[in-house]
């Protein structure tokens, strides 16, 4: 069963049958100001921090689904009928998709409701009774606000008098109390209107501040949510639109709203355009600027284009300057519109807005996980490069000097700049944390988490060709200052120590699997990783010993060295004849083997050997069969099989979970992508593409019955064929799996990466494609590459040619000067 389609022509995702069981989300802002927004209005906004800055309050798992949200209720005045523009929350009877609304039906008609999601937007549509109403609602790139662009038309043919009402309830700014302590957040904060805007409050804080304006003079108001809503009603049969008119009240208590009303009357064939702001700031800081720039919608004629249009138009420039910078045209369809838009766009709000605020991740968790982080923002690095550069700044100040990194920090904590507001004696006594106080100990340490940074950094030099980022100093979390070459040098250092009796990465508190805490075991997963994360290094260690770098010599050797006793580790202690070993509990009992009932096999460790090269075809190739067969599904890879069922503390918290759900085999979708590396770089481009296919959530677009979430975003788990709803998809949106995806697709199955001086294409594609076409931007300058594949083979390179000039298979392309075009043509076979 299906609920909508992908336009791919405007990268949008249509849902053309409102009632989708589930939420299906969207995520606005670019920069200061977030909204989480569901397919029917339900949802929330937050500045900078969702822990700290929440302006519009959601209920989290609530009932009914998806309240509060950012409304627009419509009221016809003649009979007293409303419905919204998003569907819910009143929630009037649809018709199916295909199905026309009859304009001239009386209330308890059906009508028709559309909601379309795109990059940075999402476009509300309602038909009902003779009236079309799009609400459009953005997050103009230099402006803390949202902007809803409300266009109401009459398509009946006699004259309407219509109410018009926006509705979103506003949450104490900090979301603990907001949900704990209502003794400040009904107590503490007010609201007031004047000019047509709403104000929202904290007395004793007065620097913080909401405001909902509009650009038009509203007829009446509410800023009190129970004088809005009534007695024992809801969202949905609010007695301020029950009635057409707000109670006009405020006060220095309670629950606060931003509704403003209007009247409209609108003849046959008008459009009538309304625009309100939700925004951050006080009303004579903010409210009153943005209200003036934003409310020349009705003056503005073409050619001259209102604010709202332009910031607008910014805001698809802006995604589409992004999309620009790799754009591929595979034989794929699901590949070509995933990878250009939707992919990229999670992977993008994994790295702006962090982990921690959706719908299922309630945004009470301020800062950054150091894994996640770590890893999302390698694959955006082409598309945010400031935005990356930042994180990374972060990451490397929340490292330790012994090498590993704080698993979870905010980065206020630890950066200089970082904006300090006034400390108001509040009478809520929460101790401030010293920053002495923030740094772990080994007891709390991930034996992964510093890993992935490595590859990031060195990704990012490759990228940008910055190579003076290496030696930059940058504090470590105590204090102490070192040059990022140094941070890295010191994340390899911990793992060569840390390492067990049988000569693998020690476990610590767990590893990139959450529930695999093997404290005092071994895991393999973090030697293969210790594997690449040298490899990596050794890239830049090599450029600085050419350069002429007398200790890049010495660091060369060294990790020459330790890469070759891991690669001796691998093959002496890791294979288990078909697959490679999870590791060992503490008790030295090895786990992920043939020989163990439950957990026999893992995926997560699977792949990383072909990926750190430390192992041969043969093997590489083995492992990746035993992924496929025992596994597979046509949802995508298990994290375990057996599951386990019991439980072994020494294993860990995954022997606690249910049988089939998250990290206890179920179907966890972000190491579903390193398989598809790992075929890649094998050569075995149909595998590759076949893991990439069973999870791609475009292939589910019609089975929603089994997927329940939205076809467009990876989730992070699916239940696995031990639990009863296998298939279904679980916590959209914040996973690691849209990174590694696009870094799958584009630098292994497609096969463009960076080396340090220049670009490579080497391919490994379905055998029957003709091959492909990318565009990527790199340095300023724009590589035009055609892939052509007369053989019909899945990898190798016959010969390359650069701007028609014969070019050597295999060796980088050198960076062009910034502003060229270059045209590649790649020919397989
Ligand atoms: C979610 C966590 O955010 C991530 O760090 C971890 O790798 C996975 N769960 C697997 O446990």
């Amino acid at each position: 069963m299906r609920y909508g389609f992908f336009d791919t022509d405007a990268d949008e995702y249509v849902i053309d049958r409102p009632d989708v069981p589930v939420s299906w989300t969207n995520y606005l802002g670019t920069k200061n100001m977030c909204t989480v927004l569901s397919h029917h209005g339900g949802g929330y906004s937050y500045y900078k921090s969702s822990q700290y800055g929440r302006i519009s309050r959601f209920r989290q798992n609530g009932v009914p689904l998806d309240r509060p949200g950012h409304y627009v209720y419509l009221r016809d005045d003649a009979d007293g009928d409303y419905w919204s523009a998003s569907w819910q929350p009143v929630g009037k009877p649809f018709v199916e998709p295909g199905e026309e609304p009859d304009a001239a039906a009386g209330p308890g008609a059906k009508g028709r409701w559309t909601t379309r999601h795109g990059m940075g937007y999402t476009r509300f549509r309602s038909e009902y009774r003779g009236i079309d109403t799009e609400q459009t609602v953005f997050i103009p790139l230099d402006d803390d606000v949202e902007v809803w662009d409300v266009r109401v038309t009459n398509t009946s043919d006699r004259v309407r008098e219509l109410t018009v009402a926006s509705y979103v309830e506003f949450s104490f700014h900090t979301i603990t109390i907001d949900n704990q302590n209502l003794q400040m957040s009904l107590y503490a904060s007010g609201s007031s209107y004047a000019d047509g805007i709403i104000e929202y409050d904290f007395y004793y804080e007065p620097w913080t501040f909401h405001y909902v304006a509009s650009s038009e003079t509203p007829s009446s108001y509410d800023s009190l949510r129970d004088n809005f809503i009534g007695p024992y009603r809801t969202e949905t049969n609010p007695v301020a639109v029950e009635r057409g008119a707000g109670s006009n009240q405020s006060a220095t208590t309670q629950n606060h709203c931003g509704s403003l009303q209007h009247k409209v009357v609108l003849q046959p064939g008008e459009t009538k355009r309304l625009v309100y702001l939700l925004g951050y700031g006080s009303r004579d800081e903010a409210g009153r600027a943005m209200q003036a720039k934003y409310s020349d919608v009705a003056s503005a004629e073409p050619p001259a284009l209102p604010a709202v249009d332009l910031e607008f138009q910014r805001l698809r420039d802006y995604w589409h300057a992004k999309q620009d910078k790799l754009r591929i045209r595979t034989p794929h369809e699901g590949m070509n519109t995933m990878i250009n838009s939707w992919t990229l766009l999670q992977a993008e709000t994994c790295v702006v807005w962090s982990r921690f605020a959706s719908f299922v991740e309630v945004g009470g968790r301020n800062g950054l996980g150091y894994r996640d982080t770590a890893q999302d923002v390698m694959s955006v690095i082409h598309s945010n490069p400031t935005k990356t550069r930042q994180r990374i700044l972060e990451l490397l100040r929340a490292q330790t000097e012994q090498g590993y990194g704080l698993h979870l920090f905010d980065p206020k904590a630890f950066d200089p700049d970082a904006e300090q507001l006034p400390d108001v004696p509040s009478p809520t006594i929460v101790p401030t944390p010293n920053v002495a106080d923030l740094i772990h100990g080994l007891e709390d340490t991930c034996s992964d988490d510093h890993l992935w940074l490595v590859p990031s950094v060195v990704e990012y030099v490759k990228e940008t060709g910055d190579l003076a980022f290496l030696d930059l100093e940058v504090p470590f979390a105590q204090g102490t200052p070192a040059t990022v070459y140094e941070h890295l040098r010191r994340a390899l250092e911990f793992s060569a120590e840390q390492v067990g009796p049988n000569g693998v990465a020690l476990g610590l508190r767990a590893d990139w699997n959450d529930c695999l805490n093997l404290g005092g075991g071994e895991t393999s997963l973090v030697t293969f990783l210790h594997a690449w994360a040298i490899r990596a290094f050794l890239e830049i260690c090599e450029h600085r010993r050419a350069a002429g770098d007398a200790s890049a010599s010495e660091d060369v050797e060294r990790w020459t060295a330790e890469l070759d006793r891991i690669r001796g580790v691998a093959d002496a202690e890791l294979w288990d004849g078909r697959w490679w070993i999870r590791g060992y509990t503490r008790d030295g009992v090895k786990i992920g083997s043939a020989a163990n009932d439950e957990g026999k096999i893992f995926l997560e460790h699977q792949a990383w050997p072909v990926i750190a090269g430390i192992t041969s075809q043969e093997r590489g190739e083995a492992s990746m069969d035993s992924v496929r067969e025992l596994l597979g599904s046509e949802y995508g890879s298990h994290l375990n099989w057996p599951a386990f069922t019991k439980v072994d503390d020494t294993v860990g918290f995954v022997t606690r979970v249910y049988p089939g759900i998250k990290e206890n085999a179920a179907i966890f979708s972000h190491p579903n992508a390193w398989p598809i590396i790992a075929e890649a770089l094998l050569g075995r481009g149909d595998e590759a593409v076949q893991f990439y296919d069973s999870i791609l959530p475009f292939n589910q677009n019609d089975n929603i019955e089994v997927r329940g979430a939205e076809p467009y975003a990876y989730v992070q788990f699916l239940y696995g064929r031990d639990h009863e709803w296998f298939g279904k998809a679980q916590n959209p949106w914040l996973t690691g799996t849209a990174g590694w995806m696009y870094t799958a697709v584009t630098k292994y199955v497609l096969g463009v990466r960076l080396a340090l001086d220049g670009l490579v294409v080497d391919p490994s594609i379905p055998a029957d494609w003709d091959g492909f076409d990318v565009r990527r931007e790199w340095r300023g300058a724009v590589y035009e590459i055609e892939v052509r594949n007369p053989e019909h083979v899945s990898h190798g390179v016959a010969s390359v040619t650069v701007d028609g000039v014969a070019h050597e298979p295999g060796t980088p392309i050198p960076a062009a000067p910034a502003g060229s075009t270059v045209n590649v043509v790649v020919t397989l076979g």
